[in-house]
Formats: structure tokens, sequence, C-alpha cells
């Protein structure tokens, strides 16, 4: 991958941008349309946001300021947790589409698994719907988020459409070895929240020293550490300078030898959200 516009191409053979801008906590209104406006500016043209963000709104309102083209934009919202079901989740993406304004998603992810009772039911319903908005040409691919292979494989057992994607917690120090095998032996591409640990890994003195070998932040070094293991990071950032920052990783390649340092890491970093014990 050399610039942010370089894509992978997701199972169904729509490609995506290598590097999304992440939207979590860009609070609503003025600050997530300019962190957006400027993150396209700069050249991201992958935007993932979702409803329970908050700021559908402001992302559409970025979207449409922007002189870039809709179909050079790649556009990911979720769906929440309190709408999953099949009607349900046929009318939340209406409401998410026209807060975004959009005509057309590029991706709809189911935001966790169900985590209570009737959970492979309510997963499977939800992915019913799914697969008729993709089928009614609504939505370019259609995949899920935190979920785990115990998760995954019997939503495979009744889908009719794999998931193109799967957006995991991902960044070093916590890799999700098993979620990430499993997807990739079923051509799902794994996608990375927090790929910077959310700030918490910007500290850590292992990965301070690798990053100053090649002149990079740390920030820098996770996010191509990412790309480098064929995941796609979406690293979010509402300050300008960091925004720019989280870009400049294309003209660098992170060694063989680091990478394995960077991947033998273990228990750094992360969030402790687990998909079975969340209580949202
Ligand atoms: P802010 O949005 O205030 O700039 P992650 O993508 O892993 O969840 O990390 C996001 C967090 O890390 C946010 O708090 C963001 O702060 C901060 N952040 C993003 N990019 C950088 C960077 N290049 N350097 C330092 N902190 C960053």
């Amino acid at each position: 991958m050399n610039s942010p516009n370089d894509k992978f191409k997701l199972n169904n053979g729509v490609e995506i941008p290598c590097i999304g801008f992440g939207t979590w906590q860009a609070p609503d209104g003025q600050t997530a349309v300019d962190a957006v406006r400027y993150a396209v500016e700069l050249g991201y043209r992958h935007i993932d946001t979702a409803a329970i963000y908050g700021n559908e709104k402001s992302v559409g309102k970025a979207i449409a300021e922007s002189e870039t083209d809709r179909k050079e934009l790649f556009i990911t919202t979720k769906l929440w947790n309190t709408e999953r079901g099949y009607d349900t989740t046929l009318k939340a993406f209406e409401k998410s589409i026209q807060k975004l304004g959009l005509e057309y998603l590029d991706l709809y992810l189911i935001h966790w698994p169900a985590n209570k009772e009737n959970t492979e039911k309510i997963n499977s319903d939800t992915w019913k719907a799914f697969e008729k908005l993709y089928k009614d040409g609504l939505i370019r691919s259609i995949g899920v988020s935190n979920f785990l292979p115990h998760h995954l494989q019997p939503l495979l057992d009744t889908a009719e459409i794999i998931p193109a994607v799967n957006q995991i917690e991902y960044h070093p120090g916590y890799t999700q070895s098993e979620a990430v095998e499993f997807c990739k032996s079923n051509n799902i591409l794994i996608q990375a929240w927090s790929p910077l640990g959310s700030g918490r890994l910007l500290q850590d003195p292992g990965l301070t020293e690798i990053a100053e070998k090649y002149n990079k932040s740390v920030a820098q070094l996770c996010i191509k550490w990412c790309l480098q293991n064929d995941t796609l990071p979406l690293p979010k950032s509402v300050t300008p300078q960091r925004i720019a920052e989280n870009i400049r990783i294309f003209d660098f390649t992170i060694s063989e030898t680091d990478m394995k340092v960077i991947n033998q890491i273990s228990d750094l970093g992360g969030s402790g959200l687990h998909p079975d014990k969340v209580d949202f």
C-alpha cells in the first residue's frame, strides 16, 4: 500500500481504501464536521462512523460540503445494539442513511454481537435484514464488528452472504489472533479499531524505541504495523496535526524483524471490552 487511496479487495469484489478515518468520540457539530472535512482534504477516502457515535449528521454534512466525488469516498456506519432484529434493523438503516444524507452506504456493520439470550437467532435475523439491504442495492458491502469465532460460525451457518469485514479491537499488544485467523481463513477483512490503543500505547518505551529508528511517531508505527499485517487501520483524531500525522505512513516500511518484535508484544493497552461481557 502506497497511499491512502490504495485499496483492499473485499470478498464481494468491492474495493475499500486501506486506511479509514475513525470518528468515535468526535463530538457532533462543528468538531466532527471540521475533522472529517480536514481528513478528506488531506486524502483520507474512507470514513468510519456509527449510529451510537451520534455524529452521523455531522459526518454527512462534511461529505456533502466536500469537493470530493461521492464515488471516491467509502462510508461506513454501524447498527446499534438496541436495534437488532429484522424490522428494527431496516428502520435503523433508514435513519442512519437519512442522517448521513446519502443514497447508498459503502459498508454497514453489526456493531456488537448479541450477548444475552437467543443470541444466534437475533444475530441471524439482523443479518437477514443486512442481506436484504445489500440485495436491494442500498449497501455495497456488509459486515460485522466485535464478532469472535463463536459468534461468526453460527452466523456463517445461516448466512447467504459471508460478511466482508469484521471490525475488532486490534493494536500492538492486543492482536486477537484466533479471531484474525478465523477471518483470514474465511476471506473476511479485519478492520482495526483503536489502532493506537486509544492513545494508551503512545508512551510505551519498546514501541517508542522502534518508532525512533524510522523517524516516526508511535502512532505512525502502530498504523503502519496494522497495514503490514494486512489489517485495515481506523485511527481517529479530532486534532488537525494528528489527523495529518496519521496518514503520513506511506514513506517507510517496518522491517520483518521489527514486525516480529511488535507482533510478540503481549497484553498491552487493551480496552477491556469483551463482546461476551459488555453490557451495552
Ligand atoms: P484526539 O482525537 O484528541 O487527537 P485510537 O484511534 O487508537 O482509538 O486512538 C485515538 C486517541 O488517540 C484519541 O484520543 C486521539 O486524540 C489520540 N490520537 C490520535 N492520533 C494521535 C497521534 N498521532 N498522536 C497522539 N495521539 C493521537
